[in-house]
């Protein structure tokens, strides 16, 4: 068996952490990060045998038996995640029912996976639906974006159109938008199952006055794409109590995403 910290998903989880940390997405344990693994990229580093503990899901995660994912700690500092991947991470598999977690690795102080759990397998699922190559679902509390949430109406067509204005790379990089909920309790089943329901439809959801979930194939798509939201909600922030002087308007938001052959919400276009 070859060490585990050679392992190229283990180092990007580490990696792709102290980077949220770094851009102030995750203060204290802020966020979760959920990374599906493939049976043969586990191979080489552990005993799919060897379970080290059992803990309960406490939702029906029947559709994902047999899958292993790689998940932030609860109450876990992303700021300790790369130095100490054992104590902040673990690597569980969803038993053959669906009920519990079988901890291969981590969580080495007797911790467990994030409250978040319901929202991230549940958004795995869905996005799983219409993306068979979904791999990632990444939950953080990014500064402007949050920021954004209290001065603009919390409307998935408004607030995609804003974003899409704010940036001319917006509308090609997350041409699908961005879906909307509420501000919900955390951690519960509802708000999981709400969130699933908008990841049909959407990569990105934010979760009013709390966040942000982004979902994609790669740690790069997804933090690429919350980068991107977070730049244009910084520019609407930097700008919005200033006389609106400029903008792309419609039309050429409608020109940029035919341009780039990216397929777009057009019903988010005054057009
Ligand atoms: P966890 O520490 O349980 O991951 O919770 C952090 C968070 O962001 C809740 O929404
Ligand atoms: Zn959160």
């Amino acid at each position: 068996m070859k060490n585990i910290s050679e392992a190229r998903f283990l180092n990007e989880m580490r990696s792709v952490s102290a980077n949220m940390y770094r851009l102030g997405w995750d203060e204290r344990n802020g966020g979760n990060i959920s990374y599906l693994l493939e049976q043969d990229e586990i191979a080489d580093f552990l005993d799919p045998g060897s379970v080290i503990r059992k803990i309960p899901l406490g939702f029906d995660a029947r559709a994902l038996s047999g899958k292993i994912f790689l998940v932030t700690g609860s109450g876990k500092y992303f700021k300790n995640i790369d130095r100490d991947p054992e104590n902040n991470l673990g690597i569980f598999r969803i038993s053959g029912d669906g009920s519990t977690a079988e901890l291969l690795w981590g969580y080495a102080d007797g911790g467990q996976f994030t409250s978040e759990l319901p929202a991230h397998l549940m958004s795995h699922c869905a996005r799983l639906s219409v993306d068979p190559e979904n791999r990632i679902v990444m939950h953080c509390h990014p500064t402007y974006t949050l920021a954004l949430n209290y001065v603009h109406v919390l409307d998935e067509k408004q607030l995609t159109h804003t974003l899409w204005q704010m940036c001319t790379e917006c509308i090609v990089v997350f041409p699908d938008g961005v879906g909307v909920l509420p501000w919900m309790l955390c951690g519960t089943n509802e708000i999981g199952e709400a969130t699933a329901k908008k990841m049909e439809a959407f990569r990105l959801v934010v979760w009013g006055m709390h966040g942000i979930y982004g979902a994609g194939k790669t740690m790069d798509e997804v933090f690429g794409l919350i980068e991107t939201v977070e730049k244009a909600a910084q520019i609407y922030m930097l700008t919005c109590h200033m006389p609106r002087i400029g903008t792309i308007k419609d039309e050429e938001l409608r020109e940029l995403a035919e341009s780039f052959g990216v397929s777009y919400r057009r019903d988010f276009l005054d057009i």
